[in-house]
């Protein structure tokens, strides 16, 4: 029996990760220009390293509560209050290592092997692969592209719950498509929730990240204690703290104890510094985030007004998060190639997506950090083979014809050197 043979089946089943695989190629080499990841430009600012490093110069370093310091989840209740206008008890949140490992914990309190979980697709890749990893299965329900915006139909929810179905994961604004929630959204989709008896797991990580001011919609404000609603966040984008790997989870009191066992049993508490850096976060940070999400306003503004200027490409200026999703208009250019093999490398573990509607599985995520310089410069390289140089061939098309390989485009489109 091999080796990997001998591993559970489960594991050996999940998905390599498309955007896992593209950094880890461009790891150490020059003059590429980042356009894979969700998070900004900015490291960290000063005034949370500090709190982090005080605290470890005071020895703070040893094992710690699990449900995470009192400080801190205290600290996530005043911000509640501030930005949600909620005043939940700090007995509702819990402290966890990521967005990701909320997402995980949510996952192991909420389903058993050969239950099902409805999302919401075009999706981020990684809820499925988390359900699939617990041994639940995850039902893809497509968002529809209707009049230039992005809808949920929740006929089409309610169809694909069966008796196994065991909640609803619902990520608003959303990664990829930018789709947001409004309000009589989440009432409906909380009501579906009821009359099934479900769960809803709420990704709200980029609330902060709603363009038409203020914060995005949020089930906070359509429920009523008792409802079956567990929240997975993050530090990573409103912050600029996507290397620390702190997240947190709401959920109702009464899950406390379940909620601590499972993070004894994965990562046993996040490390109390760190905790003490995200107090900082939270009781200093609102300039910070607020001046994160004007810089995000501004970049969504060029880049989406870039794309849409090519004229080949069919895109929206989202409501909220961090990307342009896009469907290419005209494959055969070189623009669409580009698109097509960078789309390959970033987003092709989005199975669930049906390529003849919404979307093509083959749409391109671009995250606001990409500078629209790449984008500009693709279609114009394109413009002046068409009519500035005709027949002169660009060295990228060559290069196209020459490497089926995304990443030998990548690598070769890319201008070098950040503008
Ligand atoms: C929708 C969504 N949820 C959760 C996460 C996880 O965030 P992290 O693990 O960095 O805290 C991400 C990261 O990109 C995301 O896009």
């Amino acid at each position: 029996m091999s080796i990997i043979s001998s591993l559970s089946p489960r594991a050996v089943a999940a998905p390599e990760s498309g955007i896992v695989e593209v950094v880890n190629y461009a790891r150490g080499r020059e003059g590429l220009l980042p356009l894979w990841v969700g998070e900004g430009d900015l490291p960290t600012p000063d005034f949370i390293n500090q709190a982090a490093m005080q605290a470890l110069a005071a020895g703070e370093t040893f094992y710690t509560w699990q449900r995470g310091i009192p400080e801190l989840r205290q600290a996530l209740s005043d911000y509640y209050f501030r930005h949600f206008g909620i005043r939940l008890a700090p007995e509702h949140f819990y402290v966890t290592g990521s967005g990701m490992q909320a997402i995980q914990i949510a996952v192991q309190a909420l389903t058993a092997p050969g239950d099902e979980f409805v999302y919401l697709t075009p999706a981020w890749p990684n809820i499925a692969a988390a359900l699939e990893i617990a041994g639940a299965r995850s039902v893809g329900v497509e968002l529809q592209f209707e009049g230039g915006t992005w809808a949920v139909d929740l006929n089409r929810v309610e169809t694909a719950i069966t008796p196994k179905t065991r909640g609803l994961f619902i990520n608003t604004p959303s990664n990829p498509t930018g789709w947001t929630a409004t309000k009589k959204d989440l009432a409906d989709i909380l009501a579906l929730a009821r009359k099934h008896d479900l769960w809803i797991m709420a990704d709200e990580i980029y609330a902060r990240y709603f363009y038409a001011g203020g914060r995005a919609p949020s089930f906070l404000d359509v429920m009523e204690p008792g409802d079956k609603v567990i929240f997975v966040n993050s530090f990573s984008k409103n912050w600029s703290m996507t290397g620390w790997r702190v997240g947190w989870i709401v959920a109702p009191p009464e899950t406390g104890q379940v909620l601590e066992n499972l993070i004894q049993y994965s990562t046993s508490g996040v490390a109390q510094f760190m905790q003490k850096g995200a107090v900082a976060a939270l009781n200093e940070g609102d300039a910070f985030v607020q001046s994160n999400i004007e810089k995000a306003t501004r970049s969504r503004d060029i880049l989406c007004e870039t794309l849409i200027a090519t004229n080949r490409v069919e895109t929206l200026k989202p409501d909220g998060a961090l990307y342009a999703f896009l469907k290419i208009k005209e494959v055969g250019c070189l623009f669409g190639r580009f698109c097509l093999i960078m789309s390959r490398a970033i987003m092709r573990n989005d199975g669930e997506v049906d390529e003849a509607k919404a979307f093509p599985r083959n749409a391109l995520v671009i995250a606001w950090r990409t500078l629209p310089r790449i984008i500009h410069d693709v279609d114009a390289l394109e413009r002046g083979r068409r009519h500035d140089r005709p027949g002169a061939e660009p060295a990228i098309d060559d290069r196209i014809a020459a490497h089926q390989l995304p990443y030998d485009l990548i690598e070769t489109a890319l201008p070098h050197g950040a503008p």
